[in-house]
Parts: C-alpha cells; structure tokens; sequence
C-alpha cells in the first residue's frame, strides 16, 4: 500500500482491525468498513485502545455497495483500499456461527444478520442437481454427485441443521480420505454461496478503482482460486490499472508457521494510472 501519513485509506474488510491498525501506525487516515456488526465493535475497541488519537471512522456495510457508502463518508478520492477477503479467525471459530465444521453448531454461516438466506436452507430447500451445481461450481468439489445424493436421502428423515450433522452425511458420501477433511470443499462452497461472495467481489472492482486517486493502490487478497480468477481478470483487463503484482505475493513459510491461514492467501496489487 505504501502507507503515506494524512493520506486517506479505506479498508473495506476491516476483521479484527489488523491491517487498519498497520495503516494508523503508519499515519494513515483510514476508514473501514464491516458487514459484521460484531467485527465492526471489536475493530474500534482495538483501536481506541491502540491509538485512542487516531482518525478512524467505521461503517456497517456491504462493499458491494461502496459507491454509495463513499458518497455518505464524502469519500471522492483515496490513496488505497484494501480488500481481504472472506471471514475472520474470530468468525471461523465462533461455535455459534456454522462456519467450521469442527464445531457443532447450527448450520448458519451468514457473515451478517441482514442476509436472509442460511446454510441450511440451501441445505434442506435444494434439490439433488442444485446441491450439485452448487458444491461443482463453488466447492470445485469432485465427490458432488454423491454428497447430493446422501443430503437428499438423509433429509428425507430429518431435516439438516447442524454443521456435526452436515459434516458426518459427507464423511459417509466421501469414501477417499486425503489429508484435508472431506467437507472443506462444502463448507467452502456453502459459505461463498450464502455470502455471496463472488457477487460482492465482482460488483466492488470497478466502484473501488473509481474511488482511487491517480497513483492511488488497490490491494486484494483472496483466499481460493474462484475469487482469485476474479482480481486477476480484473486486474489484467482495465487500462486504468498499472499491475504491481505479475504473480500474486503469498506468504513466507515463516509466516504460515505463524499463521496456517496465510497458506491459502494471494494478494494482488494495482496502481491507478
Ligand atoms: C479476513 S477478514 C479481515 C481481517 C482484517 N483484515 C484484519 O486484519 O483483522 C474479512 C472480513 O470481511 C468481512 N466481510 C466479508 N464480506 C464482506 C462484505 N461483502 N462487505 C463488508 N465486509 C465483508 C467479514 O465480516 C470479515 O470481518
């Protein structure tokens, strides 16, 4: 991002306030916004208490519509925007939330309370060829055929409504055993789904170029091929964009040591012309 002080920097995806810390530190002006409420309290606690001075605003948003929430900031033109993409540890791990499934919980994984549609409405409400088309498209999931085939046949019974539940009817559907669980490409799938996340993505890129001053940095970080595809198409195919990043920067071993979630992270850099 080449943080410089006083410049204005939005972070769009603001978590737990790890990068929007880094910008502060830096001099950074930064605003950030959230879809999750909780993520939104938990970022301006850890900056208050971090640089109680600092300019920081906060905003409970979806990016997809950041035209518009630019508009009500009085946002015109910003030195960088950074999007990471996803959800946060503190979401992965929340036992409430649905989203993983080594915890029990009810199949829910809306990363916000305003998305109406839950896991386990796809789960239960879809037919065989949707379950299908849905963990192929977005799970890019080999076993999909026969994961469909054991939800129907179980739903059947019972309804499906929780993650334990979910993540056994594959573990049976599933007979080949690899090193990454049997149901990471589900979850994945029905996560992107009800977030729907590559709607977001595709919708952000051009109002977050438009947002940019001339010399101003976008970066983006994704964490699977689908929304990777996505930056990198878009990146390659706008005029406006100088691409900083001809292969994607990934994490150090050093780091992923640290952090076995940067393992899957790609980030992406543009400078507008
Ligand atoms: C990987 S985390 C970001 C972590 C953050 N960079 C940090 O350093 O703590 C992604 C965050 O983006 C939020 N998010 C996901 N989709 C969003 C969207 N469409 N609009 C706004 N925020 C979104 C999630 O709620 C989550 O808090």
């Amino acid at each position: 991002m080449q943080v410089k002080p006083q410049e204005i920097y939005l972070d769009c995806t603001l978590g737990s306030a790890g990068h929007a810390l880094e910008i502060i530190k830096r001099g950074g002006l930064v605003y950030g916004l959230d879809i999750d409420p909780l993520a939104l309290k938990r970022s301006k606690e850890r900056i208050l208490k971090a640089y109680p001075d600092a300019f920081f605003k906060a905003k409970l948003a979806n990016f997809s519509e950041l035209s518009a929430v630019a508009q009500e900031l009085g946002l015109t033109a910003v030195a960088g925007i950074l999007l990471d993409l996803g959800l946060s540890s503190e979401q992965l791990a929340d036992p409430d939330r649905g989203f993983s499934f080594n915890l029990d919980a009810p199949l829910d994984m809306r990363a916000s309370p305003d998305y109406q549609v839950t896991a386990a409405d796809l789960i239960n409400g879809l037919n065989k060829g949707e379950l299908y088309e849905l963990f192929t498209k977005l799970g890019e999931e080999q076993h999909s055929l026969s994961i469909a085939d054991f939800i129907v046949r179980t739903r059947l019974i019972k309804p499906i409504t929780t993650t334990k539940q979910l993540a056994e009817i594959i573990m049976k559907a599933v007979k080949f055993r690899g090193k990454t669980h049997p149901a990471t490409k589900v979850f994945q799938a029905l996560r992107i789904a009800v977030n729907d996340e590559l709607n977001n993505l595709k919708t952000v890129l051009p109002q977050a170029v438009a947002l940019l001053k001339p010399g101003g940095r976008l970066a983006i970080i994704s964490f699977h091929s689908l929304e990777d595809r996505i930056v990198k198409l878009y990146f390659k195919n706008n005029a406006q964009l100088i691409n900083l990043t001809k292969k994607p920067i990934m994490a150090s071993d050093q780091e992923i040591k640290v952090n076995p979630r940067s393992k899957s992270a790609k980030l992406r850099v543009v400078e507008k012309i």
